[in-house]
This record gives structure tokens, C-alpha cells and sequence, in this order.
């Protein structure tokens, strides 16, 4: 077992974890934090997406241990029931959520980008969920979503 530290959502965590321990594995086992899924396990799918330090990174392909010292935003960093994120109520009201599996992902994708380019293009847009796989909802009406936002008709 070995130490770690670090902020998620915020907070700090220490924990003690097995080596080989995932960090998707981490977050929804010893967090309780379920946002991020697994859907390939392999790096293809970006359901457990999460921002690590500023960047997108597939939870299922980083070890806990990596992430000592670094700062993690899950979904369950934005919003909640009671004051949704921007991005979320774009999602809702574009009807870009069906079974909502790819959702976590997809919107971590978009806030990373918007954080870092508020004003993106609709190629800017695609090009940043193009790691996230989505079998329900043909993207459009995710990247409508995510314009919106960008556009400023939902505040952020
Ligand atoms: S579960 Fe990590 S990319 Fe598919
Ligand atoms: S909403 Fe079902 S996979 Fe995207």
C-alpha cells in the first residue's frame, strides 16, 4: 500500500491504495464519486473522463499513484440538483443526454475547453469531445450544447 495526497473537487484526500490501483477504480471505490464510468477500460470510450491539472485524461488509464499531488475535477465538482452547471442545464434543455452514460465525460471535455478558449469554434468543439464516444444522441445536439454555452445564451 502507499500514501497519497491529493485535492479532488477541492478537497484534499489521503489515502492509502495498492500500487496497481486505477485511478477511475480510486475515485468510484474509495470516493464513492460515480460520475466517471467505465465503459472500455482501455483508453477508447472517455466515459471516465476526468480533468487532471488541467487536462482531460481517461481515469481507466492512470494509476491512483499518478495522480499524488495532483488536482482532479470529477463531474461531481460542477454542480449538483440544486444549481446545475451551465454546461448541465445546456445539456438538459438541448435534449443532449439520453442514457447519460457518455454525459460525465463529455461535459469535463467541454468545461476544460471552455476554461482554457470561451469563445471556440464549432471545430474547436468537436475536435474537444472527439475522445468521448457517445451511441445515443448523434453529438449534434452536444455540440449545440456546448455553443450555447460558448455563445453565452447560458451564463457561466
Ligand atoms: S473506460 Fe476509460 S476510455 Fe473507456
Ligand atoms: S447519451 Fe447515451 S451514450 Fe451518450
Amino acid at each position: 500500500m502507499v500514501p497519497i495526497t491529493l485535492q479532488v473537487n477541492g478537497q484534499e484526500v489521503k489515502a492509502e491504495i495498492a500500487i496497481h490501483e486505477r485511478l477511475l477504480d480510486f475515485l468510484r471505490n474509495e470516493l464513492k464519486l460515480l460520475g466517471a464510468k467505465e465503459g472500455c477500460g482501455h483508453g477508447e470510450c472517455g466515459t471516465c473522463t476526468v480533468i487532471m491539472d488541467g487536462q482531460v485524461v481517461n481515469s481507466c488509464l492512470i494509476l491512483a499513484v499518478q495522480a499524488h499531488g495532483a488536482n482532479i475535477t470529477t463531474i461531481e465538482g460542477l454542480g449538483n440538483t440544486e444549481e446545475l452547471h451551465p454546461l448541465q442545464e445546456s445539456f438538459i434543455e438541448h435534449g443532449a443526454v439520453q442514457c447519460g452514460y457518455c454525459t460525465p465525460g463529455m461535459i469535463l471535455s467541454a468545461k476544460n475547453l471552455l476554461d482554457k478558449n470561451p469563445h471556440p469554434t464549432r471545430k474547436e468543439i468537436q475536435r474537444s469531445i472527439s475522445g468521448n464516444l457517445c451511441r445515443c444522441t448523434g453529438y449534434q445536439k452536444i455540440v449545440e450544447a456546448i455553443e450555447a454555452v460558448a455563445e453565452g445564451r447560458k451564463g457561466r
